[in-house]
C-alpha cells in the first residue's frame, strides 16, 4: 500500500460546495486509474466503506465519514475524429465540467453548450445524468470506463448499459459499485441546437445580431447568463444546485392539479406530467426563507442555501419541512436530488 497516497482526518468542508462541516477518516487523491485496484484492496481489507467525491457540488455532507473518501483527480482530454462531422471526446473523470464545455464549444463542436456552468466534474456528470435547458448528458454520451467493485476489474459501459433517466442512472442507483475514471462524449459540427427551452428561447430571440449564425460558444454564453442571473454562485452562497428533483405525476393527477391550481407549471412527460418543484415550493411561501444558518434562495426556490455555521442535519430538517408543506398542499412527494453522504456510519 502506497502510504503516501492515503491521508487521515481530512477536512471536507472546503471540498463540498454547500460548505457543510465534516471530515474523512481516510482520504486519497487518485490521479491515475491504475492507483485504484491496490487502494480498494486495502480499503476492503480494513473493511472501510468507500465514497467517491468529485467536485463536491451535488452532495449533502451529514456527519463525519469513517470510511475512505476518494477524490478523483484524473485529468485527460483526447479527441478521436470519426468523420468530417463527428468526434469522440475522451475525458478524465477529474476534469472540470464547465471548463470542458467551454473547450469543446470553442472548437465549434456542438452538443455541450446547453450544459454550460454546471458545477462539478466530468466523472460526476453521468451519475445524475446532468441536464439543463432541454438537454441531458445522455444526449451526447458515448461510453465510460469504470472500476467495477463487484467484478474487480475495469469495464467499459456503453450508453444503453448506463440506464440513464431524468437525473438518474445505474451509478446513482448503485453508488457503491462503480468508480468512473473516464467518459466519452460524441460531438458533432452539424447537430441541431436545442433552443426552445423557455428562457433560452427568449435569449435567442433577443440576440443582438440575428444575421450572424449562432455558434456553440454564443449559446454557451447565453446559458451562462441565464444561470448567473438566477442560480447562486456556490463561492458566494454555498449550495448544491437544485435540492429536489422535479416530480413526475400521472396524467389524471396532473390534470386534477391543473384544475385546482391554474398557475401550475407542468410539462408532458412519460405519459404524465413533470411538475416544476420550484413553483410548488414557491407557492408554499418558502422562496427567500432564511433561518440562522440555512435557507431557500430568493430567486429560485429549488435551491437551498447554507449561510454558514450550519450542518447537514439542519439543511435536511429544513428540506423535510418544505417536503411536508408541498405534500400537504399539493399531495406531491418531492425527492431530494443531491447524494446524502456520511449518514450510515461510513
Ligand atoms: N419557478 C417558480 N418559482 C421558483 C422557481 C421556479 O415559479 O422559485 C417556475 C419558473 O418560473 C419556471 C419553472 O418553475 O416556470 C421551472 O423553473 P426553471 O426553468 O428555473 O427550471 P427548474 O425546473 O426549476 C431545472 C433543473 C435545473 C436546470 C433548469 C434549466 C431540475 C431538478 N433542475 O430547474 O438544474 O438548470 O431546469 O434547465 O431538473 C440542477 O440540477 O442543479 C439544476 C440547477
Amino acid at each position: 500500500m502506497n502510504a503516501g497516497l492515503v491521508e487521515q482526518d481530512v477536512d471536507l468542508q472546503p471540498r463540498n460546495t454547500l460548505r457543510l462541516p465534516g471530515s474523512a477518516r481516510w482520504y486519497a487523491r487518485i490521479a491515475e486509474p491504475d492507483a485504484l485496484p491496490q487502494l480498494l484492496q486495502w480499503a476492503d481489507a480494513q473493511e472501510l466503506a468507500v465514497q467517491v467525491l468529485g467536485g463536491g457540488s451535488n452532495v449533502v455532507l451529514c456527519s463525519p465519514i469513517n470510511g475512505l473518501v476518494l477524490a478523483i483527480a484524473i485529468h485527460e482530454r483526447h479527441w478521436q475524429v470519426l468523420d468530417d462531422d463527428q468526434v469522440i471526446l475522451t475525458l478524465g473523470a477529474g476534469e472540470n465540467w464547465d471548463a470542458v464545455v467551454r473547450y469543446a464549444a470553442a472548437t465549434g463542436y456542438r452538443g455541450l453548450e446547453n450544459l454550460a456552468l454546471i458545477p462539478g466534474t466530468v466523472g460526476a456528470a453521468p451519475i445524475q445524468n446532468i441536464g439543463a435547458y432541454g438537454r441531458d448528458l445522455s444526449d451526447v454520451f458515448e461510453s465510460l470506463d469504470a472500476w467495477d467493485r463487484r467484478q474487480g476489474c475495469f469495464r467499459t459501459l456503453e450508453s444503453e448499459e448506463c440506464e440513464f433517466g431524468y437525473r438518474d442512472s445505474l451509478f446513482k442507483r448503485h453508488p457503491e459499485r462503480f468508480i468512473i475514471v473516464r467518459v466519452r462524449l460524441r460531438l458533432s459540427r452539424s447537430a441541431t441546437f436545442r433552443l426552445d427551452y423557455g428562457e433560452l428561447a427568449q435569449e435567442v430571440a433577443d440576440y443582438r445580431d440575428p444575421d450572424q449564425e449562432l455558434t456553440p460558444e454564443t449559446v454557451a454564453a447565453m446559458v451562462s447568463r441565464i444561470r448567473l442571473a438566477k442560480l447562486p454562485d456556490p463561492a458566494v452562497l454555498p449550495n448544491a444546485g437544485s435540492f429536489f428533483k422535479n416530480p413526475v405525476v400521472d396524467h389524471a393527477t396532473g390534470e386534477s392539479l391543473r384544475e385546482q391550481f391554474p398557475g401550475l407549471v407542468a410539462y408532458p412527460d412519460s405519459g404524465g406530467f413533470k411538475l416544476a418543484a420550484g413553483w410548488l415550493i414557491d407557492q408554499c411561501g418558502w422562496k427567500g426563507h432564511r433561518e440562522a444558518h440555512v435557507g431557500v434562495h430568493s430567486k429560485q426556490a429549488l435551491v437551498l442555501i447554507h449561510h454558514g455555521n450550519g450542518s447537514g442535519a439542519e439543511l435536511l430538517a429544513l428540506s423535510e419541512r418544505i417536503r411536508s408543506d408541498v405534500r400537504t398542499r399539493f399531495g406531491v412527494d418531492l425527492e431530494i436530488e443531491p447524494r446524502l453522504i456520511g449518514t450510515q456510519g461510513d
